[in-house]
């Protein structure tokens, strides 16, 4: 994508100063985004672009938005209007300007905060999944800007229609609670996280090889998908992947510690993942796509019953697939293997090469 693009579309999907300026900034730093970013944007530089002078004229009122934000001390709080009382039990309702929600249960704790199970009120249970939430709400407020970050990212691919949104979170509404603590509400995955899939017996040392490739085709397919949107996800790891078995879908989840057009932005890596973070995490480099697609080495052999210290893998998996899944967690990101969508070829033809046509093969947790 072109920089104008890139620019247009991150200040098209903006709904509050805070996603363009960051929901921690200041004056200086508010100052230095709007400087660089109407530079891309400026009428001047685009002879008269339709979608360039719209973005400046947006940019332009956030900008002014941001500082007025910043001098009365609301910056940051871009959700003030909708408060909900999240409870210690797991059974509550949370009510936004767009709908009403029950939460019935609680599905995960997560890094950040619990995940919760409901529905919407008001939807015919047909016995669909269709109407069926989860919802996360971060235990603190001090990683309300992590959650602003998977907002802002989730509505970026909400916005750029394409077969991998199968593949990723459906966002559909957000809240406060009277705590301050952000919450979201997304479309349940009827689906297994990988680190529950392989807690379970029958793959207690490890899933079939024939399986894990599905599993990685779809996640590179979906991390190919993030990549052309210019998004590093930033921390894959066996919690981060759903697996459903009746019809082999797969989701990457959790786009909190997501960074987008790290390039442009300065935008870094917002946590060290200690088994799964490429070494580029911890040396404090920029986020590269190889950053994911190593992580998604390191999923693949733990998903395959390896090691993921030593990349050692159980002698059954075949030597060619070995050699292919060490190819992405390889130190050096330069030698590592890049590009998502050209490993998702090669793993097609490796597949292919290695058991023949492919055939759907039953999976069963
Ligand atoms: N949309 C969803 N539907 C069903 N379960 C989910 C959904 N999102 C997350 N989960 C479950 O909650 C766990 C934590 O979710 P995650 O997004 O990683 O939260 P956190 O940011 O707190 O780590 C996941 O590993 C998964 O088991
Ligand atoms: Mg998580």
């Amino acid at each position: 994508m072109q920089e104008l693009d890139v620019v247009c579309e991150q200040i098209e999907c903006a709904q509050h100063p805070e996603d363009i300026f960051g929901v921690e900034s200041n004056k200086v730093l508010v100052k230095n985004i709007f400087r660089q970013l109407s530079k891309v944007v400026h009428p001047d530089r685009n002879n008269g672009d339709a979608r360039a002078n719209n973005a400046f004229v947006k940019l332009t009122e956030y900008y002014e938005g941001a500082i007025k934000k910043l001098t009365n001390g609301t910056y940051g709080d871009t959700l003030s209007e909708e408060q909900t009382n999240v409870s210690d039990s797991d059974s509550f309702t949370i009510q936004t300007r767009k709908n009403t929600y029950t939460i019935t249960k609680t599905l995960a704790e997560g890094d950040l905060g619990v995940v919760y199970g409901g529905q919407i009120i008001g939807s015919v249970d047909d016995n669909s999944y269709k109407d069926l939430i989860a919802v996360k709400v971060v235990d603190d407020s001090a990683d309300n800007d992590l959650m602003q970050n998977e907002i802002k990212i989730l509505q970026l691919f909400k916005n750029n229609p394409a077969n991998q949104l199968k593949h990723l979170p459906v966002l559909l509404d957000r809240f406060k609670t009277s705590d301050g603590q952000l919450g979201t509400i997304m479309k349940y995955i009827d689906g297994y996280d990988l680190y529950s899939i392989r807690e379970g017996l029958r793959w207690k040392y490890g899933i079939d090889q024939k399986h894990v490739v599905w599993m990685m085709n779809r996640t590179l397919s979906a991390i190919g998908y993030a990549h052309s949107q210019g998004c590093v996800h930033g921390n894959i790891d066996p919690s981060h992947i759903m697996i459903r078995p009746r019809d082999h879908n797969a989701w990457i989840i959790d786009w909190c510690y997501g960074a987008l057009n790290p390039a442009q932005t300065g935008d870094g890596f917002k946590v060290l993942n200690e088994e799964f973070s490429a070494p580029e995490v911890a040396q404090k480099k920029p986020p590269l796509p190889a950053s994911d697609l190593y992580s998604i080495g390191k999923t693949m052999i733990f998903a395959l019953g390896g090691d993921v210290k030593t990349n050692a893998m159980p002698a059954s998996v075949d030597a060619a697939l070995q050699r292919f899944l060490k190819f992405f967690v390889l130190e050096s990101p330069r030698q590592r293997a890049q590009d998502a969508w050209e490993m998702h070829a090669m793993l097609n033809d490796l597949v292919v090469e290695l058991w023949g046509p492919k055939k759907f093969l039953e999976f069963q947790i």
